[in-house]
């Protein structure tokens, strides 16, 4: 399988420290964020990763980043020119992705524990055309996409509502995803939302619906880096994990 990081997007609820720098290269730890992604991609298994960035940044990536060589990797990268929404950015895999390939799409600013080897190989299971999602469960999940269960197969999802002020289920819709190339296909179907966005739950609505839509629950620790407070605990938790 291929790996997808998305990481443009214009941090805002980080400002002022993303007008001086991409949310996603904010220390965490003793690295920038998004080699934690990068890290959970290797030890996967997954070598080739395409990562999604803002032109703004695009210098200060390829100066740290590199090759991947360093990392144990071949990164790929591709410039999303505005902000215009998480599926827009994954839009940009087209290519990147061949035909026949499946693929784990991780949002930049997630970070997490668990080992992805098996949730992959269960996902390499599923039918061609069906994608994955990995949910965690969160003490209030107004701030995320949240899932509905399908009430006749406990292993689908129904539909996702995103942010909704009263949560249907205590779970969280992470950013960690798993398609093949069908999905470029779904995301032409879509329009852009009220705010002007081409939203990925949007995308994972359309699988839902078509009863194509499993998931996971995550084990270990997870956070998205998006605040404040989840950055600093971000840092203090994963300080040590690489080296
Ligand atoms: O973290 C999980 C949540 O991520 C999910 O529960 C939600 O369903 C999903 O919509 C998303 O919500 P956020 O509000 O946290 O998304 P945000 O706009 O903060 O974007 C998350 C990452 O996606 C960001 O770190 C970089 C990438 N991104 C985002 C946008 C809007 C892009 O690469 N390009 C973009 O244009």
């Amino acid at each position: 399988m291929k790996g997808v990081i998305l990481a443009g997007g214009k941090g805002t609820r980080l400002y002022p420290l993303t007008r001086l720098m991409n949310k996603h290269l904010l220390p965490v730890g003793k690295y920038p964020m998004v080699c934690y992604g990068i890290d959970r991609l290797r030890r996967g298994g997954i070598t080739d990763i395409l990562l999604v960035i803002s032109k703004q940044s695009a210098g200060q990536y390829t100066d740290f980043l590199g090759s991947g060589a360093e990392f144990g990797v071949s990164l790929t990268y591709k410039i999303q020119e505005e902000a215009g929404g998480i599926a827009e950015a994954l839009e940009l895999a087209e290519g990147f992705i061949l035909p026949g390939e499946r693929f784990v799409v991780l949002l930049g600013d997630n970070l997490f524990m668990d080992d992805l080897g098996a949730y992959m190989e269960k996902y390499q299971e599923q039918p061609q055309g069906t994608a994955k999602v990995l949910l965690k469960p969160v003490e209030d999940a107004r701030r995320y996409g949240v899932p509905v269960f399908d009430s006749e197969d406990a292993s689908l999802i129904a539909y996702i509502e995103e942010k909704p002020e009263q949560p249907k289920t205590k779970f969280c819709v992470t950013g960690i995803y798993m398609y093949d190339e069908a999905v470029f296909d779904i995301i032409r179907r879509i329009a852009p939302s009220r705010r002007g966005e081409l939203e990925i739950t949007d995308v994972n609505n359309i699988y839902a619906g078509e009863r194509k839509l499993t998931y996971d629950v995550l084990k270990e620790w997870w956070s998205d880096a998006g605040t404040f407070q989840s950055l600093q605990e971000a840092g203090e938790k994963l300080k040590n994990t690489l080296p």
